[in-house]
C-alpha cells in the first residue's frame, strides 16, 4: 500500500504518507508555554504513527491571538519548553514541524486586551462582528520580521521545519485574498501585491532560520466567498511558492464568515470524505512541488485510491486523530475506518478545557456511569 510506503519530502524522510494536520490543543499554559499535557499529546501522535506531525497554530506576535491558551513562539523565552517538545517527538523517532501563525481579524478582542485586531485593511468580520484596524506600512514590515524570528526560534528549539498558515481567513490569507486585501500599495492592489506579504516572509524565514530550513505552507484553494480566492489564482500562488522552493503546499480552504467549510461536520459517506480533492487534484496536475490534502479523511480505501490516483502526494488528518491518536497504526493493521463521528465538539474552543474527541468522552462517561 502507498500509504505505509515512505516518503521524500525534501530533506525530511517520512516513514510513511499520514500527516497529522495543524490542530490548536488549547494545552499551551496560560502564558502559551508548553505543558506537559501537550507533550504527552503529542508523544501519544509520534506512537500512532503520523508519518509527519504539524503542530498547532504558534503564535507569532501578540497582536494575532485567535485562541486562548495557544502555543506562542513570539520570544525567546518560548525556545527552552518548545525545544523540550521537539525532543519528546524525536527520541520516538518522528519528525515534527512547528505551524506558525497569526489571527488577523479573525483573532478576538478579549484575548488582545480590548485592542482591535489587525489585518491588511478594515473590512468588516460578521462572525466576530468587528471591523479591523489597517496595517501600517511599518506593522507589516515588523509582522514579517515577526515571523522571521518566529522561524529562527523553531530551529533553534529543535522543530524539523516550519509550516506557514496562509489558509483559513487568517493574516497571511488575508493579503493573499482579494476580499480582504483591499490595499493600494506594495502590499496589495492586484495578485502580484498581494503575494508580497508571504514572499517576504519566506524570505525573512530564510534568512533567520536558514535556506536548508524546511517551509511549508497552508494555503487556500478558495476561500469560499463572493470575491474571495479562486482555486485559478491559488493556483498561480502555488505556481510562485513552487518558484520559491518551499517544501510542501496543504491544500485547503474557506474562512470564518463562508461557514462550516474548512471543518466540515457531519462526513457519514465516502463519497463525503477527502472534500478538497478537486482542488488538489488540480494542484497536482499543474505543479511539481509535494501537495498535502486536507478534509474530512476516514476511510484508507479513500486515502489509498488518492495516493494512487496521484492527486495528493501525503494526506492529512486531524479530527480522526484527536479521537485515535493512533489510526495510522491500527490502519496499517488493517482498520478501515475512523472512529471519528465529525461532531465538531473538538472545535468548541470556549467551551471545552482542551481539545479531545467531546463524542468519545461522552461514549466513556455513559460506559462508567
Ligand atoms: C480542534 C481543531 C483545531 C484546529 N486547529 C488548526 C490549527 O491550529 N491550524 C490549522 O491550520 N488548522 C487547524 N484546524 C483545521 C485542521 O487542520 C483541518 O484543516 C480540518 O480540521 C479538516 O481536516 P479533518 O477533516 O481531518 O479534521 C483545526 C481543526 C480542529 C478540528
Amino acid at each position: 500500500m502507498k500509504l505505509f510506503e515512505p516518503f521524500q519530502l525534501g530533506a525530511l524522510t517520512l516513514p510513511n504518507r499520514i500527516v497529522r494536520s495543524a490542530t490548536y490543543e488549547k494545552m499551551g499554559d496560560e502564558d502559551g508555554f508548553v505543558t506537559e499535557q501537550l507533550i504527552g499529546m503529542y508523544e501519544d501522535l509520534a506512537r500512532g504513527g503520523a508519518g509527519l506531525i504539524i503542530t498547532g497554530n504558534a503564535l507569532v506576535h501578540t497582536t494575532g491571538r485567535s485562541v486562548p491558551q495557544q502555543i506562542c513562539i513570539h520570544n525567546d523565552f518560548y525556545i527552552k519548553k518548545l525545544k523540550l517538545l521537539s525532543d519528546a517527538v524525536h527520541a520516538l523517532g518522528k519528525t515534527i514541524i512547528l505551524q506558525l501563525a497569526h489571527g488577523g481579524r479573525q483573532s478576538f478582542p478579549s484575548l488582545l486586551a480590548g485592542r482591535s485586531p489587525i489585518a491588511p485593511s478594515p473590512v468588516y468580520e460578521p462572525t466576530l462582528k468587528l471591523t479591523p484596524q489597517e496595517m501600517t506600512h511599518e506593522d507589516v514590515w515588523d509582522m514579517i520580521d515577526a515571523f522571521g524570528t518566529a522561524a529562527r526560534r523553531a530551529a533553534l528549539a529543535g522543530f524539523d521545519g516550519v509550516q506557514i498558515h496562509a489558509a483559513h481567513g487568517y493574516l497571511v490569507n488575508e493579503f493573499l485574498s482579494p476580499h480582504t486585501n483591499r490595499r493600494d500599495d506594495y502590499w496589495g492592489g492586484d495578485e502580484e501585491r498581494r503575494f508580497h506579504f508571504l514572499e517576504e516572509i519566506i524570505i525573512a524565514v530564510r534568512k533567520e532560520a536558514g535556506d536548508g530550513f524546511p517551509v511549508m505552507i497552508k494555503l487556500n484553494a478558495e476561500d469560499f466567498i463572493s470575491g474571495g480566492l479562486d482555486v485559478y489564482e491559488s493556483l498561480r500562488i502555488a505556481l510562485r511558492l513552487q518558484n520559491m522552493d518551499i517544501t510542501a503546499i496543504e491544500v485547503s480552504g474557506g474562512m470564518y464568515e463562508a461557514g462550516q467549510v474548512t471543518v466540515k461536520p457531519g462526513i457519514q459517506t465516502i463519497e463525503q470524505e477527502a472534500y478538497f480533492r478537486r482542488f488538489s487534484r488540480q494542484f497536482k496536475q499543474s505543479l511539481q512541488v509535494p501537495v498535502m490534502l486536507v478534509g474530512g479523511f476516514k476511510s484508507r480505501a479513500l486515502m489509498e485510491e488518492v495516493l494512487q490516483t496521484d492527486d495528493a502526494d501525503l494526506i492529512s488528518l486531524s479530527r480522526t486523530l484527536i479521537r485515535e491518536p493512533d489510526l495510522p497504526n491500527l490502519m496499517h493493521a488493517g482498520k478501515e475506518k475512523a472512529d471519528c463521528i465529525s461532531c465538531n465538539g473538538c472545535l468548541r474552543f470556549f467551551r471545552i478545557p482542551f481539545t479531545h474527541c467531546v463524542a468519545l468522552a461522552k461514549e466513556q462517561k455513559k460506559g462508567s456511569g
